[in-house]
């Protein structure tokens, strides 16, 4: 699912209505990507072939980065979780964890 953060909430895109985030900061994967750690875990969803369809690809990338700015050193079972209920029908998840446990050492 595509998500974006509104204020400090990561929210469904599709359960947002615009009007409603008037005067509130939004954080979409536009935003994300040009930010370190967003950059840094795009990169890490390559390198780690994370990536196959590209559908969960930036609600994934959206709600790591999320998940990391608050847990920075999470453990890889706290990342498992930290994903929970946002679906990949390709990847299986484990090469989607590697990405991400790579971005939070700053392998990538
Ligand atoms: Fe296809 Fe995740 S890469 S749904």
């Amino acid at each position: 699912r595509n998500l974006c953060e509104v204020g400090q909430k990561l929210i469904g895109s599709c359960l947002q209505f615009a009007v409603d985030c008037e005067g509130r900061p939004l954080r979409t994967i536009e935003g994300v990507s040009r930010e370190p750690l967003g950059a840094k875990l795009e990169q890490a969803f390559v390198d780690c072939g994370a990536v196959q369809c590209g559908f969960c690809t930036p609600g994934m990338v959206v709600q790591a980065r999320h998940f990391l700015d608050a847990h920075p050193n999470a453990t890889r079972d706290e990342i498992k979780r930290g994903i929970e209920g946002n679906l990949c029908r390709c990847t299986g998840y484990v090469k989607i964890v590697d990405a991400i446990e790579a971005a939070a050492r700053g392998d990538r």
